[in-house]
């Protein structure tokens, strides 16, 4: 089946019934929440929702009495175990057990409870560390990955192989999406373990509020990132649910490169903050480029529509009204 006609059978399935009872695992997360907030939007009325405290994913009997009792007929896995460099490599046993545990559980019982379809969330470091660029679907298991998430990212790709034999062995409809770097409201500001836009709009904003005369960043800024707003990719979630059923993990990316450069300038003038900004240059810079190839999303019918421009001016009002001491 060609991703198209895949697209037609599924088209109208879910879309067709707003009561249908929809399972957002995650729904706390950056992920999670801009689902929850996007399948409202377009009248979705019957989502359940379970804090990390009320059902832990990981535990098997805790999974298994939910799926029995609630009965979903659509799941969404947001719910994961992330982090950056440093806790990925500090705590490979968690990121790796964790992550297996929560979607081998989800997975698992979503289909021996009736749920008809299920959207697995997974991420751009599933792919090898040398992929081309942009990365294609089909760089997937092509190569090594990289070392510093390899816990993480190997226990991604087993839930997409998971979606994926599931599909093929009981011919249910469990589809995955691969996003690119998120952002958006409910991203983690935390000073030593966020991702750069977070920690870049978090250490601007300090800088202008401290009066600091400068703010120095590692590296050249000369690395070529792509973001996209979580608001963007909760509604492309929303698309593939309604409208995609496939074998084949999706890409999902802004397809727009920014240097690291462009980025920090454009956070700062966003924050107001007017001092300078100096990069160190004997800091490692990191990948020179990483980029998504979205075309698969793009021929389904499905675009970006957010800016950074103006993602960023509304994640820092977020940023004032939730985050800042
Ligand atoms: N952020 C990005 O830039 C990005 C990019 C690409 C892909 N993704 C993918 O999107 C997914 C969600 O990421 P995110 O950024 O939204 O992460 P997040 O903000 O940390 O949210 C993850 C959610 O999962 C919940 N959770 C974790 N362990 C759980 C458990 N054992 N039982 C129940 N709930 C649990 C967390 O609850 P607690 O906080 O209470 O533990 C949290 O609400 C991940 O698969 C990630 O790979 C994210």
């Amino acid at each position: 089946m060609t991703l198209t006609d895949a697209a037609s059978a599924a088209a109208g399935s879910v879309a067709a019934d707003k009561s249908a009872k929809i399972f957002v695992a995650g729904h706390r997360g950056l992920v999670g929440s801009a689902v929850v907030r996007r399948l409202q939007n377009v009248g979705y009325t019957n989502l359940i929702l379970r804090s990390h405290t009320e059902l832990d994913l990981t535990n098997q009997a805790a999974v298994k009495t939910f799926f029995s009792i609630e009965k979903p007929q659509y799941v969404i896995l947001a719910a994961a175990k992330v982090g950056g460099i440093h806790a990925n490599s500090t705590y490979p046993a968690d990121f790796i057990t964790v992550n297996l545990q929560i979607q081998t559980n989800v997975i698992d019982y979503a289909y021996r409870y009736g749920v008809k379809k299920l959207l697995f969330l997974g991420s751009s470091c599933i792919y090898p560390k040398h992929a081309p660029q942009p990365i294609p679907e089909s760089a997937l298991l092509t190569g090594p990955l990289e070392p510093t998430n390899e816990w993480y990212a190997v226990a991604k790709i087993a839930g997409i192989k998971m979606c994926q034999a599931y599909r093929i062995q009981y011919k249910w409809d469990a589809i995955s999406a691969m996003p690119t770097n998120l952002y958006g409201p409910n991203d983690n500001f935390h000073p030593e373990n966020s991702h750069v836009l977070p920690a870049l709009m978090r250490r601007f904003h300090e800088a202008k509020v401290t009066g600091a005369k400068e703010v120095v960043v590692w590296g050249t800024g000369s690395p070529l990132r792509e973001f996209l707003h979580v608001d963007d990719l909760a509604d492309s979630v929303v698309f593939l649910l309604e409208n995609y059923s496939g074998l084949e993990h999706v890409n999902v990316g802004s397809g727009k490169e920014v240097s690291i450069k462009e980025l920090a300038e454009l956070v700062k003038e966003v924050v107001g903050f007017e001092g300078e900004l100096v990069w160190d240059s004997s800091k490692p810079d990191g990948t020179p480029r990483k980029l998504m190839d979205s075309s698969t999303l793009a021929k389904l019918g499905w675009e970006p529509k957010i800016s950074l421009r103006d993602g960023l001016v509304g994640t820092y009002q977020w940023y004032l009204n939730n985050v800042k001491q």
